[in-house]
């Protein structure tokens, strides 16, 4: 589908297409996607060999769950470039997974790929409100991260004004932000946190500047974080979804004008729900694993990678291709506490919901002889430190065991006590054995 534009700011052709034109649209990507992988891949090809599967099999969208799943564990055992499907010459970035554990996984782009990534990120900043008018604030950390340079490229693709600032220097942020007035920030929730504080350090009334939008991704966060950050910039932040192994950010974005979930960018990454356990294909509106196969990709094609992601395919309502719902947490983030399946970001939702505690928490996880001990550490907020807090640690026990229906310790530290994010936040810290 030719998508030729004049007005920066007027929807891809695709944003408005038919159903029936997005699926023929991705059925030929699809065929070529896969036939790369496979031609160009000797490891993808051994995977569909070992299953006794070959491109051509694929008539349908349908037969897309007869081809094998792809994992980080085969990108790692590729290190560095062996899933690459083409020549290093044509190879014109790589970026690399954070690698929290084990080795990080690499991915490449072809001049092709990164004007992809450009478009669909450009696409996703108009979807979140942006305009190609707007001076773009980006806090995401330049360098093997994809969150800055994946942003950048997609916001100097739309036409703003970008102002390339990665993360850290929380204090030189803000100061900047004063004197440029952006209108949109590109930044993780978390850090968004941070810098909301050190703008109230330096006296900044954030409802006073340009800001309008925020795009907020690269980690969980919730209905109830939104509102917390809403009410205190006066903007309208939406999700920004995006994973290294698929593309970067700009996989999916939440619409401005619907907040209901982000919109999966369909005609270049199609996706699937999963079952985890048994791999099953699962019908929209299931919670599962969120799977995706790059259909245009050139360097690194992934065909129906396991993100690990949780959440659930949704209808389209602001555009006509699919929605995903907010991410729940990532498969390894669950906790199973004294058998209960718990996920940081419901603690979060239960947090937030207090009135008298700042959005910063710790969850420590411990265990006394044979019983699972959850330690949450919580801070009040500057307006009420001086409250009593044992009514407020009484409410937030209430909250958690009623809903979540654990037992936790609440600890109240003081105002600043507990460590600032600058990416991606830190919460949970799990001592128990292992095994
Ligand atoms: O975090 C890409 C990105 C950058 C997305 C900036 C959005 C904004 P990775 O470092 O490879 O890439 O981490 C990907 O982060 O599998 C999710 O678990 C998590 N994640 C990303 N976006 C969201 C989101 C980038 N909006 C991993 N909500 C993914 C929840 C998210 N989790």
């Amino acid at each position: 589908m030719m998508n030729v534009k004049v007005d920066p700011n007027s929807l891809d052709s695709i944003e408005t297409a038919s159903i029936d034109e997005i699926r023929a649209l991705q059925l030929s990507r699809m065929k070529f996607s896969i036939k790369h992988a496979y031609n160009n891949v000797s490891a993808y090809r051994v995977l569909c060999d070992e299953k006794g599967v070959h491109p051509s099999d694929l008539k349908t969208l349908d037969d897309l769950k007869i081809f094998p799943f792809t994992t980080k564990q085969y990108l790692r055992d590729a290190y560095p470039f062996n899933s690459f499907a083409v020549p290093m010459s044509d190879v014109v970035r790589i970026h690399a997974s954070s690698g929290t554990t084990g080795q990080p996984t690499v991915v490449g782009y072809t001049q092709h790929d990164i004007n992809v990534w450009a478009d669909v990120v450009a696409r996703s900043i108009r979807a979140a409100g942006g305009r190609s008018s707007d001076k773009v604030h980006i806090s995401y950390g330049y360098g093997l991260f994809t969150g800055g340079m994946g942003a950048h490229y997609g916001a100097e693709r739309l036409g703003c004004a970008v102002i390339p600032m990665s993360g850290g220097q929380t204090e030189k942020q803000v100061q900047l932000m004063r004197d440029f007035d952006p209108d949109v920030i590109m930044v993780t929730p978390s850090y968004m946190l941070n810098l909301m504080d050190e703008m109230d350090r330096q006296g900044l009334d954030p409802k006073e500047m340009a800001l309008r939008v925020g795009i907020f991704g690269a980690e969980p966060w919730t209905g109830e974080m939104r509102k917390n950050i809403e009410g205190r910039l006066g903007i309208d932040a939406v999700d920004i979804y995006g994973l290294s192994e698929v593309m970067g950010p700009g996989v999916a974005q939440e619409c401005a004008e619907t907040k209901d979930g982000p919109t999966i960018w369909e005609d270049h990454f199609y996706p699937e729900i999963i079952d985890p356990a048994t791999g099953e294909v699962l019908p929209d509106g299931e919670y599962g694993e969120l799977v995706f196969t790059s259909l245009t990709k050139e360097a690194l094609p992934v065909i129906r990678y396991r993100t690990r992601d949780l959440t659930r395919l949704l209808p389209g309502t602001a555009r006509p291709m699919r929605r995903m719902d907010k991410i729940t947490g990532r498969s390894d983030d669950m906790l199973i506490i004294r058998g209960v399946n718990v996920f940081p970001t419901q603690i979060e939702e239960q947090i937030l919901k207090v009135k008298a505690l700042a959005p910063h928490y710790e969850i420590v996880v411990d265990k006394n002889g044979n019983l699972d001990t959850v330690q949450v550490k919580v801070e009040l907020t500057p307006e009420a430190q001086h409250t009593d807090q044992a009514p407020v640690i009484k409410e937030l026990q209430h909250h958690i065991k009623s809903v979540i229906g654990i037992s936790t310790k609440i600890d109240v530290v003081p105002v600043g006590g507990l460590p600032r994010s600058e990416g991606k936040a830190k919460r949970v810290f799990d001592n128990r054995p292992k095994g």
